[in-house]
């Protein structure tokens, strides 16, 4: 790893971005949970547009996992990581310990109410206070000028701008656009839990997205039928169950009227059932993308 700088304290991440800082350079920052792929990386080539000093937190953060079995199975690779990290031009990885992060006796939280209230919110219940609390975390140890997310994850965005706007970090959120497989599907961390008949079906996800966008380029603006095409794509794939399927203002998230009007955040959330019984646990893959005028977010 030709000197990619790793670093493993708070005190001492904070003591680098006051340097950097006073000698008059920006710093953007990279969350991630590590198993990078080549979404994560679209997103250190977007920072490096909008600063001097690009630092990547690599950090399975265990509070924003509502299921203890989906923190135990998540894709741990932190050599293969580094080398990735070295090789995309990162300047500095912030590998924490999660005593760290989380000083025993540690009681703060940072909860963003109303938005979290729908989708992912809603079916992972404690889910986004972990990311807050940790994204919170996470900005006041870099310091950083720019933090960048992925569009893939619309509702983490969104919630993670208002916490800045609202605690007034000074902080910019940029928002990257989704990568794909060739054939679609959105890359995830989650993908390598997939088997070849489950990988095959999750492209329903990516079916169901068309599906909709091609009525709502037909001019179909009714929420119900459009939603019901949505489903119908799932309900396609026999190991695929919907978690959720909305249609929701993208600002607000708050649900579309029943006669689409503008853009419209199309959200959807599925469960893959393992390829054969005992073939490992299932696998839950989000996606969406905005239909309608201006769909300047994807
Ligand atoms: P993680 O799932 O590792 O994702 C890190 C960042 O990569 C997020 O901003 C996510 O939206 C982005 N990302 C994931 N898949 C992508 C894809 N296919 N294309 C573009 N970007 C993609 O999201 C988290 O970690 C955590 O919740 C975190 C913000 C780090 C807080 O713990």
């Amino acid at each position: 790893m030709p000197n990619l700088p790793i670093v493993t304290r708070v005190r001492e991440l904070q003591a680098r971005a006051d340097r950097e800082r006073a000698a008059g350079r920006r710093i953007a920052l990279v969350p991630t949970m590590g198993a990078l792929h080549a979404g994560h990386l679209s997103l250190v080539a977007e920072a490096r547009k909008h600063a001097d000093s690009v630092w990547m937190s690599i950090f399975v953060n265990p509070t924003q996992f509502n299921d203890p079995k989906d923190f135990e199975g998540y894709p741990v690779d932190t050599a293969r990581d580094l080398a990735l990290a070295a090789e995309q031009g990162v300047d500095v990885v912030f590998c924490p310990t999660a005593e760290e992060l989380y000083p025993e006796g540690a009681q703060t939280w940072v909860d963003v109410q109303g938005l979290t209230d729908c989708l992912c919110g809603a079916s992972r219940p404690g889910h986004f206070r972990g990311v807050t609390t940790v994204v919170a975390k996470l900005l006041l140890a870099a310091r950083p000028h720019v933090a960048v997310f992925g569009q893939k994850d619309f509702q983490q965005c969104a919630v993670i701008r208002r916490m800045v706007s609202d605690l007034g970090f000074g902080v910019e959120i940029v928002a990257a656009p989704t990568v794909r497989e060739p054939d679609g599907l959105a890359l995830s961390s989650r993908n390598v839990h997939l088997g070849p008949e489950a990988r095959l079906q999750a492209l329903s996800l990516v079916r169901a997205l068309d599906a909709a966008e091609a009525a709502v380029a037909r001019g179909e603006t009714d929420r119900a039928g459009l939603l019901a095409k949505v489903r119908a794509e799932i309900d396609s794939a026999p190991l695929a169950a919907l978690d959720y399927a909305e249609l929701c203002d993208p600002d607000t998230l708050e649900p579309a009227p029943p006669q689409l009007a503008g853009a419209s955040l199309l959200a959807l959330a599925v469960e893959f059932s393992p390829d054969a019984p005992g073939r490992g646990g299932r696998v839950r893959l989000i996606d969406n993308r905005v239909l309608g005028p201006n769909p300047s977010a994807q």
